[in-house]
C-alpha cells in the first residue's frame, strides 16, 4: 500500500475521535441502528457473512457530514445486534479511485473476501458532463482477514464497458452461482435509459459481458446499485433508479428504489414483472442484499436519500449524518416481497406491555420501542408525541412529520387495502413502519425535540416493546 493509503488511514481515526465527544452530545444519535463514527454515511456496501462475522462495510465521508470523498467504512458483529468498529477498510488511495471508493459489494470464498466496488476519477474540467466527465473504473480489493485489505487492482475501465454508456457505469454486486461469478452493474446509456449490465467470470477477474436488463419502456435514467438474487425460488432485480417522475402516491422520493420479479433466465431470455417499491418512507436508498450462513436473504438499506432538499440537523450541529435500516429477512409472497426486522432485534426487548383501546390509549415510551398493533377498525390514528402522526383510512396509510420534527419534510402517503397489523420500529431519530406483515415499509428519519409518548385512537390492541440499545463498540473507545 502506498504513502496516500498510510496517511489517510490514520487521519481517519484522528478525526473521529476529534469529533467523538460533538457526536456522542447528540441526543439524536440512534441506538439500534448504524451509523457512522463521524462525517458522513451513505449505500451499504460489502454486507456478507465472513469467517464468524457478519459484516457492513459502506460509503463514508470521514471529513465532511455533508458528503465529500468516499471511504469504505466498516462494522462487524457476531450477532447482527454487538457491533465493532474496523478500521476504514479502503481509501482513495489510487489514482483510479482517486476521487472516491464507491459501492460495491462482496465475495466471500474461503480463503478470502473479494471487495468489488467502483472507483471514482472526476476529469478536470466538467466532471459532470455525463458522457465522458467521469472514469467509473471496476476495482477487485482483496482481504485475508475480512479487515485489512492487501490488495487493489483495476478490472475494467470506460473503454471496456458497452459502446451506447455514459460514463455512468457503477456498483457491481457480485455471486457465484453453478460454479461461475456472476456481476451486475448500474448504468446509463447515451440516450438516458436505466440499465443493468450482467457479466460473467471463470476466475473473479476476467469479465464478460453476457446480458443486459432493462423494461421495454424506458424506467428512469440511471439505475444505481443493482442487485440480483434468488428468494424462496422467485428471482428479484433490485436497484435505485433516477429519474422516475412522481404519479400520484408512486415514486414520491427524488429517487426511487424498487425491485422486479425476473422470470426465465437472467444470463438469456427474461420478463420483467411489475416494478414494486422497496419502500415509501422519506428515506430508504440502494440497499444491498446477502445471504446469512442460516441461507436468509437479508437486505440493509441506507436511511437517507440523494439530493433531498432537507438539512439534517445531526449534520450542521453535531457533525454527522445518517444510518443503516435494520437489518430486514426477505420473504417472496408469490406477489411481491416482504421485509421484516431479523428476529435478532427481539433480543433487544426490555419489557412487554399490552395496551388495548377501543377508543383513545395514551403511554410513555422509552427511547427506543417496537411497537406492534393489531388493529380491528376502519381506521386508525397513532401519534408520537407531537412530531409526528400515522392514519390509516380509506385504503390510505399516511405518515406526517411537523415541519420541525421533518426538518421541512411533511407528508408520505402509501396505499394499502386493508390494515390488520402494523408495526413500528422507533429509534430517538428514526421510524420504520411494517405494514401487513413487510409488504409495504415505510422508512424515515425524524427529529422529535425529546422522548416521545404513543396516543393510539382506534379499535385494537397494542404490543409494546422498550428496547435496549444495541451495542457499538468505536475503535477509539
Ligand atoms: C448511490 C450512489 C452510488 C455510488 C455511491 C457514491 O447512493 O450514488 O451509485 O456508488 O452512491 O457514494
Amino acid at each position: 500500500m502506498n504513502a496516500l493509503h498510510r496517511d489517510l488511514t490514520r487521519l481517519v481515526p484522528r478525526i473521529e475521535a476529534e469529533d467523538r465527544a460533538k457526536v456522542d452530545a447528540d441526543p439524536r444519535r440512534l441506538r439500534f441502528h448504524l451509523m457512522p463514527p463521524t462525517g458522513w454515511m451513505n449505500d451499504p456496501n460489502g454486507l456478507c457473512w465472513y469467517r464468524g462475522s457478519y459484516h457492513v462495510f459502506y460509503q463514508y465521508g470521514p471529513f465532511d457530514p455533508n458528503g465529500g470523498v468516499k471511504f469504505w467504512g466498516h462494522w462487524s458483529s457476531p450477532d447482527l445486534l454487538h457491533w465493532t468498529q474496523q478500521p476504514v477498510a479502503m481509501c482513495p488511495d489510487q489514482t483510479w479511485d482517486i476521487h472516491g471508493v464507491y459501492s460495491g459489494s462482496a465475495l466471500a470464498e474461503d480463503d478470502a473476501l473479494y471487495l468489488y466496488y467502483t472507483g471514482n476519477v472526476k476529469y478536470a474540467g466538467d466532471y459532470d458532463y455525463i458522457n465522458t466527465g467521469r472514469g467509473h473504473n471496476l476495482a477487485l480489493a482483496i482481504s485475508r482477514d475480512g479487515v485489512q485489505v492487501d490488495t487493489k487492482q483495476l478490472l475494467m475501465e470506460n473503454k471496456d464497458y458497452p459502446d451506447d454508456l455514459t460514463c455512468h457505469v457503477r456498483d457491481p454486486k457480485v455471486w457465484k452461482q453453478d460454479g461461475m461469478y456472476y456481476m451486475v452493474l448500474g448504468a446509463r446509456t447515451k440516450c438516458d435509459r436505466g440499465e443493468i449490465l450482467v457479466y460473467e467470470s471463470a476466475d473473479r477477474l476476467h469479465w464478460k459481458h453476457i446480458n443486459t436488463i432493462t423494461t421495454p419502456e424506458v424506467f428512469g435514467y440511471m439505475w444505481e446499485c443493482p442487485d440480483l438474487f434468488c428468494v424462496d425460488g422467485q428471482y428479484i432485480v433490485a436497484m435505485s433508479p433516477q429519474g422516475v417522475t412522481r404519479e400520484g402516491n408512486k415514486y414520491q422520493n427524488v429517487y426511487s428504489c424498487g425491485y422486479f420479479p425476473l422470470y426465465g433466465d437472467f444470463r438469456g431470455e427474461y420478463t420483467l414483472g411489475e416494478y414494486i417499491e422497496w419502500d415509501t418512507g422519506f428515506d430508504y436508498y440502494a440497499p444491498q442484499t446477502f445471504e446469512a450462513p442460516d441461507g436468509r436473504r437479508i437486505a440493509i438499506g441506507w436511511m437517507g436519500m440523494p439530493d433531498a432538499d432537507y438539512t439534517n440537523p445531526t449534520a450542521a450541529e453535531n457533525g454527522w449524518q445518517h444510518g443503516m435500516s435494520v437489518p430486514r429477512e426477505l420473504h417472496w409472497t408469490g406477489t411481491c416481497l416482504t421485509a421484516n426486522p431479523v428476529r435478532e432485534l427481539d433480543a433487544l426487548h426490555r419489557s412487554r406491555r399490552t395496551l388495548s383501546f377501543d377508543g383513545v390509549a395514551q403511554c410513555e415510551l422509552a427511547a427506543g420501542a417496537d411497537i406492534r398493533i393489531h388493529n380491528r377498525g376502519e381506521s386508525l390514528h397513532l401519534m408520537l408525541g407531537d412530531a409526528a402522526a400515522v392514519e390509516y383510512g380509506h385504503g390510505l396509510l399516511t405518515l406526517t412529520l411537523t415541519e420541525t420534527s421533518g426538518s421541512g419534510r411533511t407528508q408520505r402517503v402509501a396505499e394499502v387495502d386493508h390494515l390488520s397489523e402494523l408495526r413500528i420500529l422507533a429509534d430517538t431519530s428514526s421510524l420504520e413502519l411494517f405494514v401487513g406483515g413487510g409488504e409495504q415499509v415505510m422508512t424515515t428519519r425524524y427529529y422529535p425535540s425529546g422522548p416521545v409518548s404513543l396516543r393510539i385512537g382506534g379499535q385494537g390492541e397494542a404490543e409494546l416493546y422498550d428496547m435496549d440499545a444495541m451495542e457499538l463498540a468505536y475503535m477509539a473507545e
